[in-house]
């Protein structure tokens, strides 16, 4: 099985700064780097590095010989990038004290691949064969259906997330590798769980990656979700870690691990990466990976308190009207007594308070955006008592229902 990445290659202006720069605010660097990077790019160091070959096609500009090179030196297969007379496409990026950072791209030379070059490159792959794509270069839609024509699996990571992405056919990609924002983009769906049940029902053989930033990651396909949890380490840039992580969890698909183990590897690949500086120059190799992987401790507690959170969620908004501490106890098939315990660790709140801030949260956005009456909203939302809704809703928000809604709506 050959695994063909056609993606970015960007040229990497890090500046380090103590904040990520407001609207507004001149703010003085204290230092900055050009360094290789791209999610292409970046992708195909990590699937090396992971061990696998990889070949790289896309476009390379005017000033890219040194993103030729680095890929050259990692072993990565070049044979199917073209150079083109436009400036190479750059990214602009401002890393906080922190290890946040705040991204904007010029596309270049990424955007200039010609459907001849996609031609070209898919002449040498057939069934069986993997590709995996971005949302940094142009003729997506082609590449996606170049590829489903050949048979070969597709795993797409529709990273930025914008209009592109809509006219991609999920139904054509087998692996979908995203992170919260995109998740909750993609299916219009706030709520994670929610998110996932949308992909589930309406792309049952999508498998779906989400990572989750510090909270870990979940994998779901149609028979199962796993969660891993995140290795604790000190970040100092985070630029890149998204890549680290898709690069080698494309080298576990494409030599049949196991997901558990491919999760656990392309969790610890991307926690290292995080405590060096860079995209694609930050990204481990495999042996200090196996090396780390026993040693650094992982964040299980906070994971499996974000799932509890989630799945408190997701009973709650499902179950507004009649929900109960029992009906969530079986929900989490625990006892009654310790979900209750439970509720508060994990919200800081009881059952009782977390369930009322829940409803009048939804009560409030029902009484702006619908034209419910107040009476009806109070039984939807679960209260018989609608003197005793009227008086906590006046607690909270300071006006009465009423009131709340004519003054937003005026
Ligand atoms: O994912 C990180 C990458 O995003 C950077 O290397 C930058 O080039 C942008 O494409």
């Amino acid at each position: 099985m050959k695994i063909l990445n056609f993606g970015s290659c960007n040229i990497d202006y890090v500046y380090l700064l103590d904040h990520i720069t407001s609207i507004g605010e001149t703010e003085t660097t204290q230092g900055m780097n050009i360094l290789p990077g791209g999610k292409g790019l970046n992708q195909s160091i990590a699937i090396t590095r992971a061990g696998n070959n990889v070949y790289h096609a896309g476009c390379i500009g005017e000033g890219g010989e040194l993103l030729l090179d680095i890929l050259k030196t990692n072993r990565v297969d070049i044979s199917f990038i073209e150079r083109v007379n436009t400036k190479n496409g750059h990214a602009i990026i401002q890393v906080s004290k922190d290890g946040d950072n705040s991204i904007f791209l010029y596309p270049g030379s990424n955007e200039m691949i010609l459907r001849d070059h996609v031609d070209r490159v898919f002449a040498s792959f057939s069934e069986g064969d993997l590709l995996l794509v971005q949302n940094e270069i142009n003729n997506l839609d082609y590449i996606v259906k170049k590829a489903y024509q050949a048979r070969m699996k597709i795993i797409l990571n529709p990273s930025p997330c914008n209009e592109k992405i809509q006219q991609i056919d999920l139904n054509m990609i087998s692996y979908l590798i995203l992170n919260e924002i995109e998740v909750k983009e993609i299916s219009k769906c706030e709520n994670i769980q929610k998110a996932l049940a949308y992909f589930r029902e309406k792309f049952p053989d999508l498998k779906v990656m989400l990572t989750l930033g510090n909270k870990g990651c979940i994998y779901q396909d149609k028979k199962e979700q796993r969660f891993c949890p995140i290795f604790k380490v000190d970040a100092v840039d985070t630029t890149g870690a998204g890549d680290t992580f898709t690069g080698y969890f494309v080298a576990g698909i494409a030599n049949g691990e196991k997901i558990e183990k491919i999760l656990q590897i392309a969790s610890c690949a991307s926690a290292i990466s995080v405590t060096r500086e860079g995209a694609a120059l930050s990204i481990p190799y495999i042996d200090e990976v196996m090396e780390k992987i026993n040693c650094l401790e992982t964040n299980d507690t906070d994971m499996k308190a974000e799932i509890l959170r989630i799945k408190i969620e997701e009973y709650v908004d499902e179950n507004l009207t009649d929900a109960s501490l029992d009906g969530l106890a079986d929900f989490l098939g625990y006892s009654s007594i310790y979900t209750g315990t439970l509720v508060k660790k994990i919200t800081g709140e009881t059952y009782k308070k977390f369930l009322q801030r829940k409803r009048l949260d939804v009560s409030a956005t029902l009484l702006l955006q619908t034209e419910l009456s107040i009476d009806e909203i109070i039984k939807m939302v679960g209260y018989d008592n609608a003197s005793f809704f009227r008086r906590i809703f006046k607690e909270k928000y300071g006006i009465t229902p009423l009131n709340y809604r004519k003054g937003q709506i005026k």
